[in-house]
C-alpha cells in the first residue's frame, strides 16, 4: 500500500469511495466535476493498483487548511489507512506553511483520536460557513467542526 498525489485516472475510484459514503449520509456528496476541478488537492491510498482510500487538502486561509472527503474503502476500514491519510494531509500543510488544520466531520471520535479539539464554528472564517447555505443539509447538517494545531509538530 502506498499514499500519492492522486491523478485524474484516480477521480472515477475517488468518487466511488465518497458517494459509498454519501448515500449512507456519512458524509457530503462530491460530484467528478467537483473532484477533477480539485484533484490537485487529492492524496489517494493505492493498494495493487486498487484505489482503497482517498483525502484531500484545502487551504482556506494564510493559517487555515481544511481536510476534505476523506473516505476509506470500507473493505480495509479500521486498519489505521484514515489515520495515515490525515497524518500525510498534515504534513501536505506543513510543507505549505499553514499552523492549522480543521476538519468538518460527522466522525468527531475518529479526528479526536488523531487529537484535534473540537471548535466552535463561529471561530472559523465567515467564508467557510459561507459555502454552507449552497448544501442541501443547511442549516442543520450536524457536522461538527474539529481543529488541530500543527506548530508543535
Ligand atoms: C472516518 C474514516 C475515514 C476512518 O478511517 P479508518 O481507516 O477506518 O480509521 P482508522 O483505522 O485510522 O481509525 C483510527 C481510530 O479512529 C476511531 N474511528 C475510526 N472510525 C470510526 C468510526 N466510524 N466511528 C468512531 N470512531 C472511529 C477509532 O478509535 C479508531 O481506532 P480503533 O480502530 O483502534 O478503535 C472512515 O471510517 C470513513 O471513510 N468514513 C466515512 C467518511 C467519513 O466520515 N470521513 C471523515 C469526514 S470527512
Amino acid at each position: 500500500m502506498k499514499i500519492r498525489a492522486a491523478k485524474v485516472k484516480d477521480v472515477k475510484e475517488i468518487h466511488k469511495i465518497v458517494e459509498y459514503y454519501a448515500d449512507n449520509k456519512e458524509m457530503l456528496h462530491r460530484s467528478l466535476n467537483a473532484i477533477y476541478e480539485n484533484i490537485q488537492e487529492f492524496i489517494v491510498m493505492e493498494n495493487k493498483g486498487k484505489i482503497i482510500a482517498c483525502g484531500a487538502l484545502h487551504v482556506s486561509w494564510e493559517d487555515l487548511a481544511e481536510i476534505k472527503a476523506l473516505a476509506v474503502n470500507k473493505e480495509y476500514a479500521r486498519h489505521g489507512l484514515g489515520s495515515q491519510l490525515v497524518h500525510q494531509l498534515e504534513k501536505n500543510a506543513k510543507t505549505l506553511g499553514v499552523e492549522k488544520v480543521f476538519a468538518l466531520s460527522f466522525k468527531p471520535k475518529f479526528f479526536k483520536k488523531l487529537g484535534y479539539k473540537i471548535i466552535k464554528k463561529e471561530s472559523l472564517p465567515q467564508k467557510i460557513w459561507g459555502e454552507c447555505i449552497n448544501c442541501h443539509l443547511f442549516p442543520d447538517c450536524g457536522e461538527v467542526p474539529l481543529q488541530l494545531s500543527l506548530r508543535k509538530r
